[in-house]
This record gives structure tokens, sequence and C-alpha cells, in this order.
């Protein structure tokens, strides 16, 4: 596809999905800015409107839990049209694009055969293994902020510990970190869509650069093997340059991408609930059922999509190969049918385990168990060392729709003295 073509598609897509705003189309109105600032209201309006909600976009809404969930299982829907891998998106020149061309964009089988690759890396065992190093990076980057009074959340702290986290996984220099932060930024936002030539240009370069960054950890992996996550695919075999590129470019941008907003939703949450967040700091035990009800009430991934592989049936009507079916997790994670009062931050919610915010059935987020470690102990570490921590501005939020979560967070807190020796 030439640049003219891509050009002339954004505009066009840009005048149809005005005109359906206008329309109100609930496809449409979910595209919109605002939305990026509090959606929960436009998903109580699709939840009015039914467990299927058609968009004239083409697209089909589902906010129902049950229905959400039995999608996500059910082998008869996938992520994408079966097609060929290794055939890269025409309009990004051949680029690898780690959120279309890795496996968190397959079908079975070969969803299969590449995620077996890396999985044994993610095992509750290897978590457990990496725990210590996980609480060592999040004391690293509080010290580095001992005797500062205003700080910003995210760029300091939010962000820090999740990069440092994958790029230690895979063997990445800390001096590469600065870069990932961009790319990440530019690799989310692109979930969204595409919005302009200009944000074309800018995710080819970005793809440009990390697509040669990873080229160069695989050509030094390979002369110099060892255990870390890309010498590990080396040594498993079978994978080719491509597949290569993609799975260590999912993992890098799956890996800090989303965490980071798990915390900053964290901080947010937990700033507007007091007692939870004394909780937290005083009883260890109460910290994994406070991090599910944060991923569960603001999910740093509001919504994901699969489509009918054949035609199939969703709530009893016929939906045709290929339809896009817009399943509305955040929204799901709020359905009354499974969880009470659901708009409702409980710390001690018995269920709060049950939210869909990192998707189900095949495609299951690989780095669950990770992230979890990482919020829980990087929201304890964090309250524990400033027990005052308090916003001193206004929180600036991503313009993202898919993904949630404050691109700045300005907080103060007083900085405390040593005790004195008595
Ligand atoms: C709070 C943090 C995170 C959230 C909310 C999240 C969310 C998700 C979601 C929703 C999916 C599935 C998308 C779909 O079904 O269409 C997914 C897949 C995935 N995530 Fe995460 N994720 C998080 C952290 C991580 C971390 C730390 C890693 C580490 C490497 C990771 C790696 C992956 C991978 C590799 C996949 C693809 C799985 C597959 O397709 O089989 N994620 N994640």
């Amino acid at each position: 596809m030439s640049d003219r073509q891509l050009a002339a598609g954004i505009a066009i897509g840009k005048v149809v999905l005005g005109w359906f705003r206008l329309l109100d189309d609930p496809g449409a109105v979910l595209i919109r800015p605002s939305q990026a600032i509090d959606p929960y209201p436009h998903y109580e309006r699709i939840r009015a409107r039914g467990k299927v909600v058609p968009s004239k976009l083409g697209m089909l809404l589902v906010s129902d839990h049950e229905l959400c969930s039995a999608v996500l299982r059910d082998p008869a829907f996938g992520v994408a049209p079966n097609k060929e891998i290794g055939q890269p998106d025409p309009g990004l020149n051949g680029l690898v694009n780690p959120l279309e061309d890795s496996f968190i964009f397959r079908n079975p089988p070969e969803h299969g055969r590449l995620r077996r690759v890396v999985s044994p890396l993610f095992t509750p065992r290897a978590m457990q293994e990496r725990q210590g190093r996980v609480e060592a990076i999040v004391d690293e980057f509080l010290d580095q902020l001992a005797g500062r009074e205003e700080f910003d959340l995210v760029d300091e702290f939010a962000s820090r510990v999740p990069i440092k986290i994958i790029c230690d996984l895979l063997g990445v220099p800390d001096t590469a970190h600065r870069r990932m932060t961009a790319w990440g930024t530019t690799l989310a936002a692109s979930i969204d869509g595409m919005g302009s030539m200009a944000q074309v240009r800018e995710l080819r370069s970005t793809l440009r650069e990390l697509n040669d960054f990873l080229a160069e950890r695989i050509k030094l992996r390979r002369a110099e093997p060892n255990d870390d996550v890309i010498g590990h695919m080396l040594a498993e075999g079978g994978l080719t340059d491509f597949e290569l590129l993609a799975s260590s470019g999912l993992l890098l941008a799956a890996g800090f991408e989303t965490t980071v907003n798990l915390i900053g939703n964290g901080v947010l949450a937990l700033l507007a609930n007091p007692s939870a967040r004394q909780r937290l700091v005083d009883d260890p035990s109460a910290a994994d059922n406070i991090v599910e009800e944060i991923l569960r009430l603001d999910p740093p991934i509001q919504y994901t999509a699969r489509l009918p592989l054949a035609g199939a049936k969703l709530a009893g009507r016929d939906v045709p190969a290929g339809k896009v079916i817009v399943l509305l997790t955040a929204a799901a994670n709020r359905d009354p049918a499974v969880f009470p009062d659901p708009h409702r931050f409980d710390p001690d919610r018995p269920n709060a385990r049950e939210h869909l915010t990192f998707s189900s059935g095949v495609h299951y987020c690989l780095g669950a168990g990770l992230a979890r470690m990482e919020g829980a102990i990087a929201l304890r570490a964090l309250f524990r060392r400033f027990p005052d921590l308090r916003l001193s501005g206004a929180v600036q939020r991503r313009a993202s729709r898919a993904v949630r979560g404050p691109l700045h967070l300005p907080v103060r807190v007083t900085s405390r003295q040593p005790a004195a020796i008595a």
C-alpha cells in the first residue's frame, strides 16, 4: 500500500468516524478522545442497550462478563483472520511490529507453537525465584527518591520499575531504558489505530529502531549464549529471525506498557481509599487482593477483540466470519451480575480475581503472575516509604482509549529524616 493510499484511508476513516459520532453510534463514541478521561459512564450506556450492541462501524460491542469470558475461551473465535505467519503489514514497509506479528495476534496452532517457547520462563516457580530481584529493583528506585519532596510518580517510579524488570529478563542493558520508554509510548498509542500520517511515520521510525536494536541483541546472544529470554529462545531453536524479533519485541512492549499503568492506576485508587492504603502497608497478606481489585476496577487494558473464524453464534444471533467483536473487558469487570456494587473499590471483594483484565482462554496474559507480583511489591513499598504521599498537581492521562493510566502523576511527600538515636 502506498503512502498516498494510506493517507486517503486515514482521512476517509476520520470523516466516517466523525459522522457516526454525531449519530451517537456506540462504537464511534468509544473512540472519542474524552473516553480516555473517563470511559466508565459510556460502558454503562452500552450495557443498558443489551448484551450485544451493534455499531455502524461494522463491529459488535460486548460488555457482559459471561459473554466476554465465553468468547475469549471459545476456539471458534480468533484474534485475527487466519493468515500466513511472516507476512508483515504492507503499510509498515516490511518492519516487524511485535503487536501484530507476534503470537498475541496469531490463532492456534501457530499461537501455541510460539507461546510454548517462552512460557517456561513465566511459570509461578520462575516468578517466585525472581521475587527478590523485583524487591531489589523497587527499593533501588525508591532510594533514588530519598530527600525529594515533589516528583512525577510515573516518570520516576511507575515506568522505571517495570522497564528495568523486563529488560533484566531480556538481558537488555540499563543504557537502553530511556529509549524503551519512548518506543513503548508509541507502540501503545498505535493500538488505538492510526490517526494521521505523522503517527504512521512515528510508528515506522520506532519499529525501525526497535527492530535494529533487537536484531543486535539476538546477534550478540548467538555469539555469547546465556539463559536470559533471548538466550532461551535461541537455545530452544525452531524460530525464524522474524519470529525471534516478534516474540522478544512482544515481551518488551507487553512487559512494561501495561504494568506502568497498573502502578499508576493503583496509586490513584489507593489515594482515593485511605483505609485500603493503610491495610496495604500494615498487612502484607492484604496486598494480593488489593491488587486484584485495582486490576478489576481500573484496568490498564480496557478492551480486546475477537472475530469468528467461520460463522458463529453470539448470544443466540448469527455472526458472520470476520465480524469484529469488541470485548469491553473493563466494562465486564463492572458487570453487576458478577460483582455486587461494581463501581465501589472493595479491598475485601471475595471474587475480585474473576476480572478479565488479563483476558482469558489461550491468550491469557503470559505475564499476569509477574505483573501481579510487581504491582503488589511496588505499591506496598511505595506507601511504606512515603506514608503521606499525596497529589501535588493535575493528573495527566494517556490519550489512548485501549490503554488506560496516568501519563504524569505529580506527587508530594514529606521527606523523612532518619530517626534520632536516643
Ligand atoms: C497489569 C499488567 C498487564 C496487563 C493488564 C496485561 C494484559 C494483557 C491482555 C489483556 C492480554 C491478552 C490480549 C487478548 O486476549 O487479546 C495479554 C497478553 C499478553 N501479555 Fe500481558 N498484561 C500485563 C502485563 C504483562 C507482562 C508484565 C508481561 C511480561 C512479559 C506480559 C506479556 C504478555 C504476553 C506475552 C501476552 C500474549 C499472550 C498470548 O497471546 O498468548 N503482560 N496481556
